[in-house]
């Protein structure tokens, strides 16, 4: 099946587009369908694919020839368009963040397996460097023990992009659709957080989003994380310095190898890492679709759900 995936994109946004694009330059497979409640978006993405145009999600999970589908809507669509996805039978690849707490995401997993079909969630800064080979070289042991992590990434003008972005209702809030990214890498790399305590602030405004949100996390073996967010800053910052016992990596460009420094007891460099070039996407596209073979893929909705629950414990611990 995978040498011809025949997908179906459910969202045709900003980013529903680019995955659409970034699907077909796997090589493996091919968009026959797509939907959006925009006619226009519909019709501009089904134009660019020679893809059918479906009215709705329905007339899409109805047509035979769509094996997977590929979901890019709100947040808050998730639950209902992966439910929908998987007792039409299709597998899913299913944007960040997985759902809308913890009770969506068991939704969405039993349905999956209750189905038998495959699902996996696009946690992308797994496959994004620095990050991929920084979390490689701490399994292998290059770093020790790791100490502490800061992260920051500081938003001017995200609430542009999309007015859902900015309603809780519809993104969820600042943790669940972009500090996802970061809390799931780190549990990929230090496990599940013993802890986490969140403070945030908020001035009446247009939007609902977190003027500054700032989490502190416990992990086993005394690691500390502390990260910073929000939609109120002057400019847009993202940045990281981790602290090993043998190395500290920092940067103030997080997603530019380039910018990385590394200060170290042993000597390691930059160049140690041996960063891979090719397109984060294109790697986690291609994993997805080679696990439709293989069996599991390699973010699973069980494994995603648990980002989710941390942000829910992130949120009560707020009061928020
Ligand atoms: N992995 C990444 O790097 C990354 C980057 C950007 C966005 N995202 C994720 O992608 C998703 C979409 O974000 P976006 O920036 O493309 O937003 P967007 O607003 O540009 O696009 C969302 C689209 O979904 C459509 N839509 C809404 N409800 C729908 C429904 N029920 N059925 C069909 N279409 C529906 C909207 O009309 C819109 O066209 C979000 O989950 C977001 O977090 C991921």
């Amino acid at each position: 099946m995978t040498s011809d995936l025949r997908l179906g994109l459910i969202g045709c946004g900003q980013f529903g587009a680019f995955l659409a694009a970034t699907a077909e330059k796997t090589g493996s497979a091919r968009v026959v369908a797509v939907t959006d409640v925009d006619p226009a978006r519909t019709a501009k993405l089904a134009a660019l694919h020679s893809a059918r145009a479906c009215a709705d999600e329905q007339a899409l999970l109805a047509l035979g020839e769509v094996d997977a589908v590929l979901i890019a809507t709100p947040p808050a669509q998730h639950q209902g368009n992966a439910i929908n996805a998987a007792r039409a039978g299709k597998h899913i690849f299913l944007e960040k963040p997985m759902a809308l707490g913890e009770a969506a995401c068991a939704e969405i997993n039993a349905a999956v397996r209750d189905a038998g079909v495959s699902l996996m969630v696009g946690h992308v800064l797994r496959y994004f460097e620095p990050y991929r080979s920084i979390a490689r070289a701490y399994r292998t042991g290059k770093f020790g023990r790791a100490l502490h992590f800061s992260f920051w990434r500081l938003e001017h003008d995200f609430l542009q992009i999309s007015p859902w972005k900015g309603q809780r209702a519809g993104s969820g809030g600042y943790l669940y659709e972009v500090a996802a990214h970061e809390l799931d890498w780190l549990r990929t790399v230090l496990g599940e957080p013993l802890a986490v305590q969140a403070q945030i602030s908020k001035r009446p405004a247009s939007h609902e989003l977190e003027d500054t949100v700032a989490l502190q996390l416990a992990f086993a073996g005394g690691t500390s994380v502390h990260y910073l967010g929000g939609t109120a800053f002057p400019a847009n910052s993202h940045g990281y310095c981790l602290r090993f016992e043998h190395a500290t990596l920092s940067s103030d460009v997080a997603f530019d190898p380039a910018r990385l420094r590394i200060e170290s007891t042993t000597g390691l460099s930059p160049d140690d890492l041996e960063f891979d070039t090719t397109d984060p996407y294109l790697l986690e596209l291609n994993d997805w679709i080679a696990s439709l073979d293989s069996g599991t893929p390699p973010i699973t909705g069980d494994d995603a759900a648990a980002t989710i629950a941390l942000i829910e414990s992130a949120y009560r611990s707020a009061g928020w």
